[in-house]
């Protein structure tokens, strides 16, 4: 992708996002491009797919429901309720029509990192994996994720995938299926 176009998301990206989630979204850059580099894979998707990954972070709950609802874009119960989960499907229907991509990898990577799925592909687990071990971020067990990430993807994909979901049932909060299947489909590919 030529750099005007690589300017041009990330001048709107700013003005989009909070500056603490535009540092974040840096770092996330650096990781997914790291990631890419060890595992073999494109670094221009990695690092398009990790820019745009957050785009709509900081949409309220009325923002989000109605870019879903001008766009015919569905969203199942879950994503209703639990309704940060729809910044990725957002994120890559504004990546698809505001900035023209149109690799599929990328738009799926970008649209999951919210709640993985089923059989993902290396560049979703990449991104996916970016978000959580990205080097702003502090939580407990971060250090020892980052290690895991560049040992084993599907191990540190499968250990971030533990963390989420131990996380979200210690706030009784809604488990997403494709976050499910998306652990299901790690453990059978283990
Ligand atoms: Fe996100
Ligand atoms: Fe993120």
């Amino acid at each position: 992708m030529e750099k005007y176009k690589i300017d041009r998301i990330q001048n709107s990206l700013k003005e989009n996002v909070s500056e603490h989630r535009y540092i974040h979204t840096l770092g996330v850059m650096k990781a997914a491009v790291n990631l890419a580099k060890k595992y073999n894979e494109d670094e221009k998707s990695a690092y398009i797919a990790a820019l745009l990954h957050d785009y709509a972070k900081n949409f309220s709950q009325k923002q989000l429901n109605e870019y879903m609802t001008n766009n015919n874009l569905y969203a199942d119960e879950i994503m209703i309720n639990a309704y940060q989960l729809l910044h990725g499907k957002v994120a890559a229907h504004i990546a698809k029509t505001e900035f023209n991509i149109q690799n599929d990898d990328i738009l799926n990577a970008i649209e999951y990192h919210t709640t993985g799925r089923e059989k993902m592909s290396k560049l979703e687990k990449i991104i996916y994996l970016a978000d959580f071990i990205e080097e702003n971020r502090t939580y407990h067990g971060v250090e020892e994720l980052r290690k895991v990430a560049y040992e084993d993807l599907n191990k540190a994909v499968l250990q971030a995938l533990n963390n989420t979901i131990k996380y979200v049932l210690s706030l009784e909060g809604l488990l997403h299926l494709n976050t499910i299947e998306a652990r299901n489909s790690l453990l059978i590919e283990l």
